[in-house]
């Protein structure tokens, strides 16, 4: 007998549950994608992303007209696929722990739909929980609601997700690995069967573990990028203290030791984005309340916090005071290609420079509409990094927009009032900047 092909539901239409299932769909793997939100599934039943997100739209558009992708706010669909992702939102609360409150909800809405299933259904944990969530909160919400027992009817896995914004739907079908974290061989069995017909040959390896040590495996992997960030970041803050030493070479030099690797060691205004500080937050304080304080973590945050007070030192440092002067951020988003503001190291600067009673002029290629809801009139917005630039005392670089890398001193110098830079994404050479009052992260300050 043929079997019929395996379907699919996903629970959570945000930036993770939708970019899974056009890439799922855009593989034959037939795919229900569920949200509350009806606004956003009749965007997405339109092929139109409700957010921004490289190749995302051109996936989607086919996903919906080969009808492998459907969107609906019936979790009911659930019930006609094999297996249901698990994609929703897991917030901080306001001391820095997770809030399970989305989790709770889509797993006690699955389990009374599956209540009425006839077969065996996988219920999958990709959104990032602390570790025992999969084995604790939602196996008890699930069995209970369902009135079926994991391991029998039920097959329950962890299995997290390492797409990084602006290149997620490349990281989703080009990944360095898939971790599966299961208590039983079924339900492991079920997933990797999956994940080989989306990958055919080319199935990455597989790393298959306990559920609690694959909900691990992703804390690690942001506290260990953020880490990397921050140490780099110290550093540069050491070199700017040494005449002749510029981080990008320290950077370089320390990369090409294969243990240390030369990707994330870009010294900037610190991270930002909806997961590092979140996810260590959580990670922080998971620990603590199980006795161990990770004095590790607590610095790379602290030193990331920091990381802001030092870019606008620099401003201060170039005008003496920053009161009533009129200072130029150059971007906004946490990172270039995307409109995403949470967290971005943009928000700090911005925080302490109208602290010190400077006039806030922003430009950002996209992300200006998002810091408008977050900022309001809070500070003023231009609409070109030109218009910006007019009569102002400083500009700070604190997004690696393309738009801005092309700049060039004449781009700066007529305009300005004074041409101070405050170049905290090191985009600039500095040779070239040199005949304006150039400052960088990292960068020895005599030459
Ligand atoms: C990050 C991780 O890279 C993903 O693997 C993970 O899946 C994702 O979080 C998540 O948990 O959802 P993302 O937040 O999209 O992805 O952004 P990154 O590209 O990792 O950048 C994070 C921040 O670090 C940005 O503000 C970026 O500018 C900064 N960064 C990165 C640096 O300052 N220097 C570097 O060398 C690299």
């Amino acid at each position: 007998m043929k079997s019929r092909s395996e379907a699919v539901s996903i629970v959570g239409m945000g930036y993770v549950g939708l970019c899974t299932a056009a890439t799922f769909a855009s593989r034959g793997i037939r795919t229900v994608g569920v949200d509350i939100d009806e606004a956003r599934v009749e965007q997405i039943r339109k092929g139109k992303a409700p957010l921004h997100e490289p190749q995302l739209d051109t996936l989607l558009k086919h996903a919906v007209k080969s009808k492998l992708l459907e969107a609906t706010s019936d979790i009911s669909s659930a019930n006609d696929t094999d297996m249901t992702f698990l994609t929703v939102g897991t917030p901080s609360q306001q001391d820095g722990s997770i809030d399970l409150s989305y989790i709770k909800n889509a797993t006690e809405d699955l389990g009374n739909v599956l209540r009425g299933k006839r077969g065996y259904h996988l219920v999958v944990v990709k959104s990032t929980v602390v570790p025992g969530t999969t084995n604790g909160t939602v196996k008890r919400f699930l069995e209970q609601s369902s009135g079926k027992n994991v391991g029998s009817a039920l097959g329950l896995c962890a299995n997290p997700e390492f797409l990084k914004e602006g290149t997620a739907i490349n990281d989703a079908l080009h990944p360095d690995k898939i971790v599966i974290g299961s208590n039983d061989m079924k339900s492991a069995n079920r997933l990797t069967r999956l994940y080989r017909k989306f990958y055919g040959p080319k199935l990455p390896p597989v790393i298959l573990t306990s559920p609690e040590a694959a909900e691990l495996v992703k804390y690690a992997s942001n506290a260990f990028l953020a880490t990397k960030v921050s140490f780099i970041n110290t550093v540069a803050n050491i070199a700017q203290q040494i005449p002749n030493v510029d981080v990008g070479t320290i950077a370089e030099a320390i990369g090409l030791d294969p243990r240390i690797g030369s990707l994330f060691l870009k010294a900037g205004p610190g991270y930002g984005g909806s997961c590092f500080h979140k996810d260590l937050q959580a990670l922080i304080n998971y620990s603590q309340n199980n006795g161990y304080d990770p004095t590790l973590f607590r610095a790379t945050e602290e030193t990331n916090e920091q990381q802001a007070n030092k870019v606008v030192d620099m401003a201060e440092t170039l005008l003496g005071s920053l009161s009533n002067k009129k200072v130029v951020v150059l971007g906004l988003a946490f990172k270039k290609d995307t409109d995403d503001i949470r967290e971005a190291s943009s928000l700090r600067v911005i925080s302490q420079l109208k602290k010190k009673g400077a006039h806030v002029i922003a430009f950002d290629p996209m992300a200006i509409a998002n810091t408008k809801k977050q900022l309001a009139d809070q500070i003023s917005y231009a609409d070109d990094p030109h218009s910006v630039l007019k009569g102002a005392d400083c500009a700070i670089i604190m997004t690696e927009w393309d738009e801005f890398r092309k700049l060039k001193p004449k781009d700066f110098q007529p305009y300005m009032k004074t041409p101070n830079i405050v170049d905290a994404r090191r985009i600039y050479d500095p040779k070239e900047f040199s005949r304006l009052n150039y400052v960088a992260i990292g960068l020895g300050a005599s030459r």
